[in-house]
């Protein structure tokens, strides 16, 4: 049985992962992260530079957990889109002088295939058929999977503007709170009353669409909450906004999820990505999900964000669905849309 090595560079954390017919063998994550925390944000070129450096020892790493050898790698798979421009370039250009160095073939992923192939490496594989909410931090989309490795992804809803974890990272920065938004502002969160302040729950009104999603609303809304308290010099209680902003996108995400679950039939709904490793999004989908008897799958916390395993993940789908390996000379695409697992 092949042995995929999977390596994830779309942002700011290197990634490799080795898979054998579903089972992880072994991984190696390296992060960038704290190089961009003073710029609020990822630093394209900063990323990039790091992901050089961290490649090969992250390769090598994976290599020494799962006690293999280079030469027993049968596969690459990698991220070539969506994600940095620069960063994607990296991934690529190692994958590629692996991928000819061994004589083994090459598989491009779609990098939000990979989040939601993650929770195969916890939960074993997926169901024939089932929901998936991918809250990540570029992307939100309630989708219908099939088999990953040959069905096209069908899209019920998706963003209209921001994504869930660009609302947390933005959020976090209005209350002050340390970049990646997502992790301070659910530490912050734990200790405010989520009935504090009740911010609006975009698109969910009587004849609007069912699945569709906005969160930059919500963000202006705690925005101009802090704004009105600062001008009148009220202290700013940050723990109940973060709460508060917290429950508001938790409820939304998750009572779509669970209406798409019964609108399409779904026994089974996936939430991963970034997102899916907030602890109230976590805890209402299990409630919302125990409520009407579907079944919840999410990934252990480290597989929600970024990772190589999840890459690896789908190209052991595809070397088992007999799939066509990508070209030498296939390029990125930063900007693709999520349609299959490959982007051969
Ligand atoms: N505990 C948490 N609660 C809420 N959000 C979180 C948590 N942990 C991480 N995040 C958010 O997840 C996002 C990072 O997730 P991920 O690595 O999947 O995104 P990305 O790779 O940057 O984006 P994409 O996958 O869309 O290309 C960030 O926005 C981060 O704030
Ligand atoms: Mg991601």
């Amino acid at each position: 049985m092949t042995i995929v090595m999977g390596i994830e560079t779309s942002c700011d954390e290197t990634g490799v992962g080795l898979v054998q017919d579903g089972k992880l063998l072994g991984d190696a994550l390296a992060s960038s992260m704290a190089e961009h925390a003073i710029f609020g944000g990822v630093v394209p070129e900063i990323a990039a530079r790091a992901h050089l450096q961290a490649i090969v020892p992250c390769v090598q790493q994976a290599l020494h957990k799962a006690d293999l050898d280079l030469r027993d790698v049968g596969a690459i798979a990698v991220t070539t889109g969506p994600g940095l421009a620069s960063s994607l370039q990296i991934g690529m250009a190692a994958a590629k002088a692996y991928a000819v160095t061994l004589g083994v073939p090459l598989f491009a992923v779609h990098h939000l295939a990979g989040h939601a192939a993650a929770d195969t490496l916890a939960h074993g594989p997926l169901p024939a058929q089932c929901v998936a909410l991918i809250v990540s931090g570029g992307h939100t989309s309630l989708l219908t999977l099939r088999d990953l490795a040959v069905d096209r992804i069908n899209h019920i809803g998706d963003t209209r503007d921001d994504a869930a974890g660009e609302a947390f990272d933005k959020v976090a920065r209005i209350l002050g709170l340390p970049y990646p938004g997502g992790p301070s502002i659910d530490a912050a969160a734990a200790k405010g009353d989520p009935h504090a302040f009740k911010f609006p729950r975009a698109l969910t009104g009587p004849g609007q669409p069912k699945y569709a999603f906005s969160f930059s609303g919500l963000k202006t809304a705690v925005a101009r909450t802090v704004e009105k308290m600062q001008l009148k010099g009220q202290p700013v209680p940050v723990e109940d906004i973060a709460a508060s902003f917290q429950e508001a996108v938790a409820d939304v995400l998750t009572s779509k999820a669970i209406l798409a679950c019964q609108e399409y039939g779904a026994a089974e709904l996936i939430v991963v990505g970034g997102v899916a490793a907030n602890s109230r999004v976590r805890a209402l989908a299990q409630e919302r999900c125990d409520a009407v008897g579907v079944e919840l799958r999410v990934p252990p916390i480290r597989l929600c964000t970024d990772n190589g395993a999840m890459i690896a993940a789908v190209g052991d789908l595809l070397v088992r669905a007999g799939a066509k390996p990508a070209s030498l000379n296939i390029s990125t695409t930063p900007s693709v849309q999520l349609e299959y697992a490959s982007l051969a």
